[in-house]
């Protein structure tokens, strides 16, 4: 039991030395602690923007401890080492002396210190006894700085095939990583839809769009192509303010694209028309280089 005084949570790293056994615990983790853990973070409205491959090497990671009734879990005020997930049981969450509400099993909680290097905002206790995975802060956030380095690294090397922007030299190409989140879609969903307003630009890393439009033939849009891997669409968006023209419907369960938004891209990268001279620009240099260094010959 946590007696005044003493830290409810151990430090960070010095509690799974002293948890071997439950350490044992995490290897023998099967599918089912493996789901579970993964929903209970999903629906973490704090936690559930990580990206897959995140998620399990966190729940790689994690180990169970045991609480019995009465102990706390977390201290408010106090550092933030672990983030958790309940199990099974109870708990209570205090805030300034107030209750604010209860947690059950597949919860995930304890995210905003570790999230936002802030120290715990309230304080969590066990109301029965309670089973909790936890995840070492340390830990947390070296695979966070991993998974970013090599999705940064993968996205990176991604838009090198996009047509659009192949010619752009490696700080602005980086520019853009920084600045792209991932959408997910399925079969039938509308990305855009046409007439309506919209500041993000897409480029498709993972399945399938159609493409219709309206036209004044026929009542219903016509399609037009279809789109794939490498492809882009919305551009548009990045040039002006003007309404989407077509609709980009998903033609591919768990079709991925990654999305800048206007107001992004021109603070990151500069405007579209600036991105275009600057691409002009930068192939006339290379060019001109390579004439320079003799790797291309022109016969006018
Ligand atoms: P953290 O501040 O790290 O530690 C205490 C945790 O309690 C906090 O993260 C949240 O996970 C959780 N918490 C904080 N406020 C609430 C609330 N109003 N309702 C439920 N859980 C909360």
């Amino acid at each position: 039991r946590a007696k005044e005084g003493v830290s409810a949570e151990p430090n960070s790293g010095s509690f799974l030395p002293s948890c071997l056994s439950l350490r044992k615990a995490a290897v023998n983790f099967c599918n089912l602690s493996t789901k579970f853990i993964n929903d209970a973070i999903m629906n973490n409205d704090f936690l559930n923007k990580l990206e897959p491959q995140h998620m399990n090497q966190m729940v790689d990671c994690m180990f169970e401890n045991v609480y019995t009734e009465g102990q706390l879990v977390i201290r408010e005020g106090e550092p933030g080492n672990y983030l958790y997930v309940l199990s099974e049981g109870l708990l209570e969450v205090i805030q300034n002396g107030k209750l604010l509400g209860e947690m059950h099993a597949g919860t995930a909680f304890g995210e905003l210190a570790i999230l936002y290097n802030c120290k715990r905002t309230a304080t969590v206790k066990a109301l029965s006894e309670a089973h909790i995975w936890a995840l070492d802060r340390q830990m947390f956030q070296t695979i966070m700085r991993q998974t970013t380095q090599a999705r940064h690294e993968e996205y990176f090397s991604f838009l090198r095939s996009v047509s659009l922007l192949q010619g752009l030299p490696e700080q602005k190409l980086a520019k853009i990583v920084d600045c792209l989140e991932v959408d997910y879609f399925e079969k039938g969903e509308y990305i855009i839809r046409e007439g309506e307003e919209g500041n993000t630009f897409f480029i498709i890393s993972k399945g399938e769009v159609i493409v219709t439009q309206s036209t004044e033939a026929s009542a219903e849009p016509q399609e037009i192509k279809t789109l794939g891997v490498g492809d882009y669409f919305g551009e548009k968006a990045l040039i002006s303010e003007d309404v989407r023209s077509a609709n980009i419907i998903c033609n591919k369960n768990g079709t991925h694209c990654l999305v800048v938004d206007r107001e992004n891209f021109n603070q990151m990268v500069g405007t579209y028309e600036e991105l275009q001279s600057y691409l002009k620009e930068y192939q006339m240099i290379k060019l001109h280089k390579c004439i320079k260094n003799g790797t291309i010959n022109i016969f006018l």
